[in-house]
């Protein structure tokens, strides 16, 4: 059975040694391929012609994706987005399991009441819708203000640097693509400094790399990790939708091995 992740670009990605390593694992009949799509809109016609069991979706087509699927499930509706394609008998279910894999990877931080999103964008719908129905009082603040509206319709309270009213939070996640190519904070480093002196855990959605964002939470005393794991249970949860089976903690090796190989 065939398996692809979409985007652009696409070279970087390491989802189908992941997904190989899971197939080899429990010996499934799979093969997970990189294809480079220029054009979201030609999603489901590929998806379809090349007679694909199941994908993923990355950067920039998770919103066409979620427009062109036959069927959206789960949070995904909410969220607007989708990362994950399945073809049941030529029609296309779509998921986000971005948002179910960004709440497994924060469970050994515990008990999580109360959090702070920095960033705005498609990783911060998905992991505060994830937070709504989790019952985390959630805060998003970002550079600009237009993308707030999504989260001030989901109940989240919103702030851009300007206005910014820092209170006390269980979890503090950078959502933003600062750190990823440059050594720049999510915020000024004012704010994230009393942000982080008012926090307990970080998390960083970039993934490989010690971010500016993490040195400085480092150095506070938090308790912090990168995006790996969220990477590799987004991709966890995707695995069991391809295959239908449910991933023990072996399988889960498998492919946070096939990840880091
Ligand atoms: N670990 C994983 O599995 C995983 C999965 C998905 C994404 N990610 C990572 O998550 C990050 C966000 O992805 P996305 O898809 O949500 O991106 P996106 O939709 O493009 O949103 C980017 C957000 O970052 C903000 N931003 C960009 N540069 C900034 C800067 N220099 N200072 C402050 N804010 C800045 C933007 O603010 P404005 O609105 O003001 O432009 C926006 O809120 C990326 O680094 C991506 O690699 C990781």
């Amino acid at each position: 059975m065939n398996f692809t992740i979409y985007g652009n670009p696409i070279e970087h990605s390491k989802s189908p040694q992941m997904h190989n390593a899971g197939f080899k694992k429990i010996n499934f009949d799979g093969n997970y391929t990189k294809t480079h799509l220029e054009d979201g809109n030609e999603l489901k016609q590929n998806f379809l012609a090349n007679e694909i069991a199941g994908a993923n979706i990355t950067v920039p087509h998770k919103e066409d994706a979620f427009k062109l699927a036959d069927e959206v499930r789960g949070l995904a509706k909410e969220i607007g987005a989708v990362n994950t394609y399945i073809n049941e008998n030529g029609q296309v279910i779509a998921y986000n399991t971005d948002a179910p894999g960004f709440m497994m990877a924060i469970e050994e931080f515990g008990d999580i009441k109360s959090a702070l999103i920095l960033g705005a964008g498609g990783t911060a719908k998905a992991i505060a819708v994830a937070f709504k129905g989790a019952s985390i009082d959630t805060t998003v603040i970002n550079r600009s203000e237009g993308r707030l509206e999504f989260f001030k319709k989901l109940g989240c309270k919103t702030y851009n640097w300007d206005n910014f009213d820092c209170d006390k939070y269980d979890l503090v996640i950078n959502s933003t693509s600062a750190g990823l190519k440059d050594d720049n904070y999510p915020a000024p480093k004012e704010i994230l400094e009393n942000i982080l002196e008012n926090s307990t855990y970080a998390i960083d959605c970039i993934y490989g790399k010690m971010t500016p964002f993490l040195t400085f939470a480092k150095e506070k005393g938090l308790k912090f990790k990168d995006g790996e794991d969220m990477l590799l249970f987004q991709g966890v949860i995707a695995f069991e939708l391809f295959t239908g089976c449910k991933a023990d903690k072996s399988l889960i090796e498998a492919m946070r091995q096939g990840l880091s190989g």
